[in-house]
């Protein structure tokens, strides 16, 4: 049967830990160039942070964690210099969101709020007609191997959202080369409590699940540059709604000057753009709407090379398989 060629994916939401701890293993380990690299006392944080995630199921409780005072320190001066760019370079979904989050999720200068109340946040009725879900193992962006990018992508399917816990090192607030908490809470919660952004996002991980690994390379790619570095007209305007430009107050200044060039968002063209991982975006591509880019991930899904398609069935939590 056809079927057997496709490659193994998570039917059932359980089915997602089963690669974590891999994407994790490698998580725990800096490169020399990290900021962190000389730290003992960092490096030793960072291995506890390590084994909680690596310990963690889905559907257990997301340990809360308390974090240090040089931690919150990081935090603090994130939080104020990022928040005093948002009105005027984040996208207006991210505006709407974050005064609800500092309301109920306890986004403050002083606070680094917990996953797990996020989590509750996320799959609340306030979160209109909206299931999102934290997950919490390490992102696998910085690791290009096929298995860890597919899990990652395969959880957005699910409306599970593989998240970070620890922060970055206090020497470089404004930049760090990985993602981290500040990272996620910042740049990634507000707009998953966007209805229309959360159901782009899940097409995403919809589209990857069981692509042949070109194609979760080329979406992997779309994620890149919509998630993590999209940009989006506002009007006249561009904003940024990308996540890895909403924590980066270097990036988010920089990515609205007239430095990179900007591009529309296409994903037949964008999924063969070239980038670096540890520094500025030399390019974006600029999203019409939400809606738009939605639609045009659905049109770009329909020519993978797929015997099946496939449906997320919210109340059973599981992927159904429908035979073309
Ligand atoms: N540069 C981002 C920040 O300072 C974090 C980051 C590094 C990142 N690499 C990434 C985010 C890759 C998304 C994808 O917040
Ligand atoms: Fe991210």
């Amino acid at each position: 049967k056809q079927k057997d060629t496709v490659p193994w994916f998570p039917n059932d939401i359980q089915d997602l830990d089963r690669f974590a701890n891999q994407i994790l293993s490698y998580g725990s380990e800096l490169d020399a160039d990290h900021p962190g690299f000389t730290d003992p006392v960092y490096r030793a944080r960072r291995k506890e942070f390590a084994d909680i995630a690596y310990n963690y199921r889905h559907g257990q409780v997301i340990p809360r964690v308390e974090y240090t005072a040089e931690e919150k320190a990081t935090w603090g001066t994130v939080f104020r210099e990022l928040k005093s760019l948002y009105a005027t370079h984040a996208c207006h979904e991210h505006n709407r969101v974050f005064p609800l989050l500092e309301k109920y999720c306890g986004y403050r200068e002083d606070n680094i709020p917990q996953l797990e109340d996020i989590s509750h946040y996320l799959q609340s009725k306030s979160v209109k007609g909206n299931v999102s879900l934290l997950n919490y193992i390490s992102h696998p962006f910085l690791i290009s191997q096929h298995a860890q990018v597919s899990v990652f992508l395969a959880g957005l399917a699910f409306r599970v959202f593989h998240s970070t816990q620890y922060i970055r090192h206090s020497s470089k607030p404004m930049y760090t080369p990985e993602p981290d908490i500040c990272h996620e809470l910042l740049g990634h919660v507000p707009l998953f409590a966007d209805p229309s952004f959360a159901q782009f996002s899940q097409e995403i991980g919809l589209a990857s699940l069981g692509a042949p690994d070109l194609f979760i390379e080329k979406l992997a790619t779309v994620y890149w540059f919509t998630v993590e570095f999209g940009l989006c007209k506002e009007g006249n305007e561009v904003k940024a709604y990308g996540a890895g430009l909403l924590s980066s107050f270097g990036e988010l200044q920089y990515c609205l000057t007239d430095k990179p060039k900007l591009l529309p968002f296409e994903p037949e063209k964008t999924c063969q753009q070239k980038y670096p991982i540890t520094e500025f975006q030399p390019v974006y591509f600029v999203a019409e709407s939400f809606e738009d880019a939605k639609e045009k991930v659905r049109k770009f899904a329909s020519i993978i090379p797929r015997p099946f398609s496939v449906r997320y069935n919210a109340y059973t939590q599981r992927i159904e398989v429908l035979d073309n």
